[in-house]
């Protein structure tokens, strides 16, 4: 049962300055709508039922955008005519319901992100997402959550990427490869081209179970000096913990560029 979604919200957004400066990254608009909003959406739609947001206690944004009840009651008075206002309060209302808050302070990277959530983590999986990572036509928590009830393993989204680009992403490695998902038998964070074991690359969607947590509470910083998701995934596969690639139908935008950004309003608009 995957009811339960972390998604870490702790990052700078160094790469979209000078939007960032002023706009937390999750909260910019595609085609009218933030970022965020795509992931939660397609979460939604998937079946879960409870958010739990990793932010830097310093940092308000997000928090004001989903929880600002008394601005909306001011203008709805104001304006009690207008329905769409109404409409748009209701929408916020019921992902309000959803929410709860945990705080990281330092960007210390996916996996102390994911540790600051353990008082709230109930059940055996739990669905991980990088709001960076957009996947749209095709619901690809749904996928994962539909191999994950087949398998009962672990899951992350994967897709076959440029071999000029693998040592930007963690790279999976391959074992009893079917048309749409695959054995996990290896990860790398970031791998050089000779290290990488096949050009399946990690796309910021994971099923994970929650015995990572007792990996990641001492696991050594990695590459940057962060705790990676990664290598405490790695620790697991050796194990012998089953894990699958889930190679979605979607379509991938990068939207944590400013490059990227740029075509995901394109893309998005085009629907
Ligand atoms: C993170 C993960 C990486 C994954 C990527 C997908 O990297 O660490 O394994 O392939 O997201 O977007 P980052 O984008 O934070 O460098």
């Amino acid at each position: 049962m995957i009811k339960q979604a972390i998604i870490p919200l702790a990052g700078l957004g160094t790469r979209l300055l000078p939007l960032t400066s002023i706009v937390q990254k999750e909260l910019l608009p595609l085609n009218g709508k933030p970022n965020l909003e795509y992931i939660m959406d397609e979460c939604i739609e998937a079946g879960i039922k409870e958010f739990i947001f990793i932010v830097p206690k310093n940092r308000p944004t997000i928090k004001k955008y989903f929880f600002n009840d008394s601005f909306y009651k001011k203008i709805i008075k104001k304006k009690k005519q207008n329905k769409n206002l109404k409409k748009i309060f209701k929408k916020i209302k019921m992902y309000q319901k959803m929410i709860k808050f945990v705080y990281q302070n330092k960007p210390n990277g996916t996996g102390d992100a994911v540790l600051k959530c353990k008082k709230y983590l109930k059940n055996e999986h739990f669905l991980m997402l990088l709001a960076d990572d957009l996947i749209i036509k095709k619901n690809c928590s749904k996928e994962m959550i539909n191999l994950h009830k087949k398998t009962k393993g672990s899951v992350i989204a994967t897709k076959k990427v440029d071999k000029k680009t693998l040592s930007r992403w963690g790279i999976l490695g391959v074992k009893n490869k079917k048309k749409y998902s695959f054995s996990i038998n290896e990860v790398i964070e970031k791998p050089k081209l000779n290290e990488a074991p096949s050009n399946y690359a990690i796309i910021g969607r994971y099923i994970l179970p929650k015995k990572i947590l007792s990996v990641l509470k001492n696991q050594k910083r990695g590459k940057g000096g962060e705790i990676h998701i990664t290598d405490a995934i790695k620790t697991l596969i050796k194990r012998g913990e089953k894990f699958y690639g889930n190679i979605f139908k979607g379509e991938y935008l990068d939207s944590g560029t400013l490059e990227g950004y740029v075509k995901s309003n394109l893309r998005i608009s085009k629907l």
